[in-house]
């Protein structure tokens, strides 16, 4: 049921919210992570060295999210890895190893052949799932599920965001039994991670309707570059995906400092490309290397979306679109920034007149190699 809404991806963003608060809620304790699901399982964390994500599609674009976040909080090395490329290149892992899964569906057949491969190799196995009783999680020695509620539409979004909290509530719990963090300092992140939801309602009202025109206007738009640093760019990456899923059209996400090592060439006159800008109070330097790419780009006539936080006004001279997000710490930036990239995806297919619900050649999970 769509519930009054033109399609399940529109009614899907518009739940990202609750996504996130229903994800979290639960699972928090004194203002501690406390996840229910993890209790007794302080030796899967204890002895490992090294975490392992695996996923596909965006769901892998979370778990690169939550590398920053791991390494950050948790300490422990962090990669990420697309679950089919994993297993069929030797990897070294073992029983150091905790390899963390993220499948909306839990039934992503590429995935589910990397956690067997990853048991079978005495590697310790933790699925983020957002299907209760589905195949991995039940290949898998923990679970954290997140409760982003059904989703429908083939191209993820509201799972997306639970996935990049899930993630957080684990690399904080992990940091709590390694000690990395003291107790004020989770406190601290959970308090940020509470406040997202109300952030992205903002994003929600105060920027949908400002999005979905500025998509209309693009209608005929024949391809889109997005740019990113640090967390921005998995999201850029993303914003990316989305596009090239449902509206078809080509579109490259990209690292901010790799644009003078390759794709400055592609800049034209006209070209769209959105750049998630970093927080200038947070992160100053990567907000002032972010802001010179914008003017070398601009410079060569590209048409600048800009992803900026609220009252960052460096980028309005070079800026032809201002697409605004309320102010948070760094490791929280991502999950508001790709809010209004989902919308501009669903705007830009909508104006195409396509389902954005079922996309052309697309299966909402896939379960065959
Ligand atoms: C793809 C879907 O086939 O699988 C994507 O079209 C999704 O939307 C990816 O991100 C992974 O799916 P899952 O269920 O493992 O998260």
């Amino acid at each position: 049921d769509k519930g009054g809404w033109s399609s399940f991806m529109a009614k899907e963003v518009s739940e990202e919210p609750e996504a996130i608060a229903n994800t979290v809620r639960g699972r928090i304790r004194d203002g501690l992570v406390s996840i229910p699901e993890l209790d007794g399982l302080d030796e899967l964390f204890a002895g490992i060295n090294r975490i392992i994500v695996v996923a596909c599609g965006t769901a892998a674009y979370a778990g690169m999210v939550g590398k920053y976040a791991i390494e950050q909080w948790a300490r422990v090395p962090a990669d990420v890895e697309l679950a089919h490329e994993f297993r069929y290149r030797d990897p070294v892992i073992g029983a150091d190893t905790l390899v963390v899964s993220i499948s909306q569906s839990g039934e992503t057949m590429d995935t589910l052949m990397a956690v067997k491969y990853a048991r079978e190799r005495g590697a310790k196995t933790l699925s983020i799932c957002n299907t209760q009783g589905a195949t991995i999680p039940r290949e898998s020695d923990a679970i954290v599920y997140t409760h982003a509620g059904p989703e429908v539409a083939v191209a993820s979004t509201k799972a997306f965001v639970a996935q990049i909290t899930a993630l957080y509530l684990l690399a904080l719990h992990i940091s709590h039994v390694r000690g990395t963090l003291s107790d004020t300092e989770v406190r601290q992140q959970v308090l940020e991670l509470e406040a997202v939801p109300d952030k992205i309602a903002r994003v929600l009202e105060d920027e949908q309707a400002h999005i979905e025109q500025f998509a209309r206007w693009m209608g005929d738009t024949q391809s889109v570059l997005f740019l990113g640093r640090h967390v921005g760019y998995p999201i850029a990456l993303e914003g990316a995906l989305k596009l090239k899923e449902i509206s078809y059209i080509h579109a490259e996400g990209f690292a901010a400092g790799e644009l003078k090592h390759g794709p400055i060439a592609l800049i034209e006159p006209g070209q769209p490309v959105f750049v998630i800008v970093p927080s200038p109070r947070h992160s100053p330097l990567l907000h002032s290397k972010v802001v010179s790419n914008i003017q070398e780009i601009r410079a060569r006539g590209a048409r600048i979306i800009a992803v900026a936080e609220e009252g960052d006004a460096a980028v309005l001279p070079y800026a032809d679109e201002v697409l605004r997000i309320p102010l948070a710490d760094p490791l929280f930036e991502p999950l508001l920034a790709v809010v209004p990239l989902h919308i501009f995806a669903m705007g830009l297919a909508t104006a195409k007149g396509l389902d954005v619900d079922q996309p052309r050649n697309l299966a909402k999970s896939v379960t065959v190699e």
